[in-house]
């Protein structure tokens, strides 16, 4: 066995759950006990297990068959031990406990697999004193400093499945199919599924959009005899000047949901029949792709290298082919949008994709 620096520690997943938590779990586990003999405890639901003690040691038999199932055997919440639920309501600031109950557990370092809110909260846990380590995942894929994210790669694959099925029923009906994807404040899922789909007009929170800019290139397409137009619009994306309450985009009584908002208008404005699908959870759901699979493999095993040597503190970001150990303090508190000049946008306009913006 190599020598490690480290003999315990905590696992937790925390945040919206993705495809690859199960992979990336497996992978830190079993490259921590089996190579470092690291004893790993596994905490439940996230930040709230820590601070209400709900773990386990995690033996061999707990770590197979996890590669390829969704979700998190760890489960998951969206607690945070600074503003944690208060029992007469309100909020209370719980960080000292979750510090006690982790050394409580005598652990040398808590590995936290989670996405933005999740690289803040164990950055405050580092200010109080534990050590953490963590690793990014989000399907939304805005992580900072890191290339990309475990489950991002599934969700794209979702979502470009919806876009190409999408694709045949909308040209059956002569519809403009309108299809929101989630990704929070960030566009990099609508536009990789979109471009990857082959979507006409991509809509993402980066670019506010002129829907009368995405009704012209529609009525253009309908010019030229195309049947059908699909636009793929991320949950987080505006209009320029923001949403109006009134009857330009709230005018369908079926919630409000952008795509609702972008099909109803397109329909006015263009004349044509516009349907909306609002992909939702199903992104988030099922076996990680491949890719992912390899990512969760790679930055799992990463940071069980780093443990042994002693290094916390740290997020195992995806650097191209490898990895880079990045300090927790520049990723907290920080969020990766797609940049303006992306080549993925440069290459999606020159191909025609409308962003509702020229
Ligand atoms: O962060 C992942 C994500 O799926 C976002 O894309 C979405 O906005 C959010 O989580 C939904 O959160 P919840 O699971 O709390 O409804």
């Amino acid at each position: 066995m190599a020598q490690s620096k480290t003999t315990r520690i905590g696992i937790l997943t925390a945040g919206g759950d993705c495809p690859g938590l199960n992979a990336a779990i497996r992978a830190v586990a079993k490259a921590a006990r089996g190579e470092y003999g690291i004893e790993i405890l596994g905490i439940y639901d996230g930040f709230a297990g820590l601070i209400e003690n709900r773990w386990r040691v995690l033996d061999w038999d707990d770590l197979s068959g996890l590669l390829t199932l969704g979700g998190t055997m760890l489960r998951t919440s969206r607690a945070k031990p600074h503003m944690y639920p208060a029992p007469g309501g309100g909020v209370v600031d719980m960080t000292g406990v979750a510090c006690e109950n982790y050394r409580a557990m005598g652990l040398d370092c808590l590995v936290c697999l989670g996405g933005g809110g999740t690289q803040k909260n164990a950055m405050k846990l580092v200010e109080a004193g534990c050590n953490v380590l963590t690793l990014p995942k989000t399907i939304d894929n805005d992580v900072a400093r890191t290339d990309v994210c475990f489950g991002f790669d599934t969700a794209v694959a979702i979502g470009t499945e919806a876009i190409d099925r999408l694709h045949s029923t909308a040209d059956s009906h002569r519809r403009i199919m309108v299809l929101e994807l989630m990704g929070n404040k960030a566009g990099w899922l609508a536009l990789a599924a979109g471009v990857a789909g082959g979507a006409d007009a991509i809509l993402i929170p980066e670019i506010p959009f002129d829907l009368e800019v995405v009704a012209e290139s529609i009525r253009e397409r309908d010019r030229r005899g195309k049947r059908f137009s699909i636009v793929a619009v991320a949950e987080g994306a505006e209009p320029r000047g923001g949403f109006v309450d009134d009857d330009q985009y709230v005018d369908a009584g079926e919630g409000h949901h952008v795509a609702t908002r972008v099909g109803r208008r397109l329909e006015k404005l263009t004349g044509l029949e516009a349907r909306v699908t609002v992909l939702g959870y199903v992104q988030r759901g099922g076996s990680p792709t491949a890719t992912d699979r390899l990512l969760a493999t790679r930055l799992g095993s990463a940071a069980a290298q780093l443990l042994a040597e002693g290094e916390y503190n740290v997020m195992v970001a995806s650097r191209g082919e490898g990895w880079k150990a990045v300090p927790l303090e520049k990723v907290a508190g920080k969020r990766r949008t797609v940049p303006l000049d992306h080549e993925l946008i440069a290459a999606a306009r020159l191909i025609g994709t409308s962003f509702g913006d020229d």
